[in-house]
């Protein structure tokens, strides 16, 4: 299974000038517990984003349309390559795609569940995710938090699944 995982304002941004806008611990938490041991796919931008590291206990693929390499993450020159790599290092394993905006546009369309935090207030950002038809996706989760423990403002983790 191949999934999304974002965090998203209420306005629709995600980022702004390569970097989060927000820092909520029970966020970074929860996207730590739930793709620890998992393949984890991200565009260039974003692995810049995380100081050019690789994130640990995962196997880090990196997509970019130029010739290098990345230490400590495999390269692929597309989504596609990437979920056949995933798929290789890692067999029957949920697949993360953790952005950013370019990669979540061309996902959106193949993948099979959601993790999206509704962060709920409004932020002014660069990069936006794209619309989602919900047509095509069935809410199955949903935990509200009125605040975090050091973040003001209510967020949710929500879950999706393609219909
Ligand atoms: N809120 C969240 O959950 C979340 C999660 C992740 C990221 N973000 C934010 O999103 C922003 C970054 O997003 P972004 O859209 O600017 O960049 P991005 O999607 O992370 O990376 C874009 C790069 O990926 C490569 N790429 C994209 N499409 C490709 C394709 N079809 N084939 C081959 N390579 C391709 C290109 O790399 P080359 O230029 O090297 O060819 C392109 O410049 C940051 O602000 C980050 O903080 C937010």
């Amino acid at each position: 299974m191949v999934s999304i995982i974002v965090a998203i304002a209420q306005n629709g941004t995600i980022g702004d000038k390569n970097a989060l806008l927000w820092h909520i611990k029970e966020d970074m938490r929860f996207f730590r517990t739930t793709t620890s041991g998992h393949p984890v796919i991200m565009g260039r931008k974003t692995f810049e984003s995380l100081g050019s590291k690789p994130l640990p206990k995962r196997t880090n693929i990196v997509i970019t349309r130029a010739d290098r390499t990345f230490e400590g993450a495999l390269t692929a020159h597309s989504l596609e390559e990437a979920i056949a790599m995933a798929k290789e290092a890692c067999g029957d394993d949920e697949i993360f795609v953790m952005g950013g905006a370019q990669i979540y546009a061309e996902a959106l369309n193949v993948v099979d569940r959601l993790y999206i935090t509704r962060v709920e207030r409004d932020y002014e950002g660069d990069t936006s995710f794209p619309a989602i038809d919900y047509s095509q996706w069935l809410l199955i989760s949903e935990e509200r938090h009125e605040r975090g423990e050091e973040f003001e403002s209510p967020f949710a983790f929500q879950i999706y699944n393609r219909i």
